[in-house]
């Protein structure tokens, strides 16, 4: 699938260009994703990241162990192998066990475990902190806003560092990295994904990476990421009803690499405060997340949305 690309310096000026505006809105709203490239700074704090996140994964396991979120009292920030379980085509649940993750607030906040023994909370704030921002710029676009109750400076920014280990172990028949879904925030941005075979970089192989399926198709389509200079934001589902089905959150899965390769990634998420309130006309209205945790007026808060979709795709150990 062609990925729409715009520049940083045409979205800083996009309410004067509405040929930009046109494309970017006609962008987010058929195929769900949209890049944006020649944002100052972005690649090389990217790499910073990425960096960090390699020396953190090299890390010893009970070290890494130690920054485990305490899941007993809700919390989810620090470090997470394969928690996640996702439904197949057949209806199948499979957990995600190649997969370790890092959460954190961006920007900075007093839960955040970050590791003593390598910096990872430098560059992992400073990438958030720019994709955050840069977001920001997104959502006025679509119209997600003060206007429909969600002002910018009330969102919530929620970093993932994710680490997909190589396909190595004989046992591990699943396909994907992560299995399809869709993200049950308001937005998400994502770097372009870095590989590596034995420590060394290498270009992204044909069969592995983000496969979306935009919101006008019956199939997941490649998305190539393949210039490490361009940001890429998908929609998740509680913008979704925010707007109504104005914009469709965007399915997607993440297709493994044959042999001994890794890939290391960072998703930016865009979340609304707990109390924010939605009384939504979207088709996702009959989800029974929304269903059954929806107040006697038909409103759902972020809260319980939030909580709903952590039940459904937590992995049951
Ligand atoms: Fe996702």
């Amino acid at each position: 699938m062609k990925l729409d690309v715009i520049s940083y310096d045409d979205l800083l000026h996009i309410t004067t260009n509405q040929a930009v505006l046109h494309y970017l809105r006609t962008a987010l709203l058929d195929k769900g994703i949209v890049g944006i490239c020649n944002i100052p700074e972005f690649e090389n704090q990217s790499r910073a990241f990425v960096h960090a996140a390699r020396q953190f994964s090299a890390l010893e396991d009970k070290v890494k162990q130690q920054y485990a979120p305490d899941r007993e009292s809700g919390q989810t920030e620090g470090y997470e192998l394969g928690a996640e379980q996702f439904q197949d085509q057949s209806g199948k649940w499979h957990t995600d066990d190649k997969k370790a993750s890092f959460y954190a607030f961006v920007p900075d906040n007093l839960r955040n475990k970050w590791p003593r023994e390598i910096n990872l909370k430098t560059p992992y704030l400073e990438l958030g902190e720019l994709i955050f921002n840069t977001g920001k710029l997104l959502l006025h676009v679509i119209g997600i806003n003060h206007e429909v109750g969600l002002a910018h400076d009330s969102l919530v920014g929620y970093g993932r560092m994710l680490h997909y280990h190589k396909e190595n172990d004989a046992s591990n028949i699943h396909p994907n990295w992560c299995g399809a879904h869709v993200d049950h925030g308001v937005f998400t941005g994502i770097i372009p994904a870095y590989y590596f075979r034995n420590g060394k970089e290498v270009e992204e192989p044909e069969e592995a990476g983000l496969y979306i399926q935009a919101s006008n198709s019956h199939d997941f389509e490649k998305i190539n990421a393949s210039d490490k200079s361009v940001l890429l934001f998908q929609v998740g589902e509680f913008g979704q009803l925010i707007l109504h089905d104005y914009i469709q959150a965007t399915k997607h899965v993440v297709k493994k690499a044959k042999g001994e390769i890794e890939r290391f990634t960072f998703a930016l998420f865009y979340s609304a405060q707990d109390h924010v309130v939605v009384k939504s006309r979207s088709r996702l209205i009959e989800d029974e997340r929304y269903a059954q945790n929806q107040f006697s007026d038909g409103s759902i808060s972020y809260l319980k949305w939030q909580e709903a979709s952590f039940v459904r795709y937590r992995a049951r150990q």
